[in-house]
């Protein structure tokens, strides 16, 4: 079975519009189709090169019957917008910044916290852990017709601001600070010392350059691939979240697959986790050269003092027992003690 979808550019809404003519998929039986995916990075993010690599293996694997059609770039929306996509099936796959799908099931805070993971590793480990996050992760299927089927790591986030370093909490007071659209961001703004302005990643670059905002948060390579350094200088090392991105994809799409095509998908899938994750830290490097060469400062900080404003979060926000389930099971598979 084949579908179609046609996308048409909008003139200046930077949007397209996606005509989905697909008839029902049934399970099991669909031998090829084009897999298009919404990203809001660029073409030299490690999230792209890893899909891209992904989507060459399905071809090759299967004779060219399976793509994988990365639209990079928000051109198909920012990540709410690609979400409703992925879930009225005009598009298949997206990949959405954990804040998304906690406005979706407040369950995903328990992996949002910045007190969760230490570290990389220790996220890789949690969420690969099927006691841990399986539930989680078909939560959606009825409610919103996607799957979540793993995640990339988004690093360590740190401030970056328009005015100078920040040290403390303090450096931030009456600042306003771009966090991503969700209330445990914006908590976690105001735990940072600033006031929170939620916004899409994609309206962020004008945002630092016209003073809707004062500073932003995230990893070295968003702010390089992103180019935020042109536009906010000052780079502090306050480390106070390992961010995670989902891979969503529509739960009809994903069970059409045949057996033998769907582990394909599935061996090409682990495959780009782990290009991801060895990617990662020369992406990182490479980052910090460019944001250098650009101008940028990065200012070493205690980032302890961060991490104990945020400390409290974990009691405020975690309200039920399913949620504290999920935490405790992956604070106790940290080697740092829980
Ligand atoms: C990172 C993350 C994105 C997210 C972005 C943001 O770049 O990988 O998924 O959208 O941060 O801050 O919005």
């Amino acid at each position: 079975m084949r579908r179609h979808v046609i996308a048409a550019a909008t003139a200046g809404a930077g949007a397209l519009v996606l005509t989905a003519c697909s008839p029902s998929l049934e399970p099991g039986t669909n031998e090829g189709d084009v897999l298009h995916l919404a990203l809001n990075q660029t073409e030299t993010h490690p999230s792209y090169i890893a899909l891209d690599n992904w989507g060459r293996y399905m071809e090759e694997q299967t004779d060219g019957r399976w793509t994988i059609d990365i639209y990079p770039n928000e051109t198909l929306g920012a990540q709410a917008e690609a979400m409703q996509l992925v879930s009225d099936g005009s598009v298949e796959m997206a990949i959405v910044s954990g804040p998304q799908l906690e406005n979706l099931n407040r369950d995903f805070i328990a992996l949002n916290l910045p007190t969760t993971f230490d570290d990389i590793d220790h996220q890789m480990r949690v969420i690969a852990e099927e006691s841990i996050v399986g539930e989680l992760f078909t939560s959606l299927e009825e409610t919103n017709n996607f799957t979540v089927l793993g995640g990339f790591t988004q690093g360590n986030r740190s401030v970056y601001t328009t005015f100078g370093p920040v040290e403390t909490p303090a450096d931030l007071a009456g600042m306003k600070l771009r966090v991503q659209e969700s209330d445990l961001n914006v908590a976690m703004a105001q735990g940072l010392g600033a006031s929170a302005t939620p916004m899409a990643y994609g309206e962020l670059y004008t945002g630092l350059q016209s003073g809707v905002v004062d500073a932003a948060e995230n990893n070295e390579v968003s702010y390089a691939t992103q180019r935020h350094f042109e536009v906010a200088p000052h780079w502090s090392y306050t480390n106070h979240l390992v961010g995670l991105d989902y891979l969503i994809i529509n739960t009809a799409m994903l069970e059409s697959m045949t057996p033998q095509d769907r582990a394909v998908f599935d061996e090409g899938w682990d495959r780009a986790r782990d290009e991801h994750v060895a990617l990662w830290l020369e992406a990182t490097e490479d980052a910090v050269a460019t944001a250098k060469a650009g101008g940028a400062t990065f200012h070493e900080v205690d980032d302890t003092v961060f991490d104990e404003a945020l400390e409290p979060l974990a009691e405020r926000f975690l309200t039920n027992d399913n949620q504290w389930r999920i935490y405790d099971a992956a604070r106790a598979a940290s080697t740092q003690g829980a």
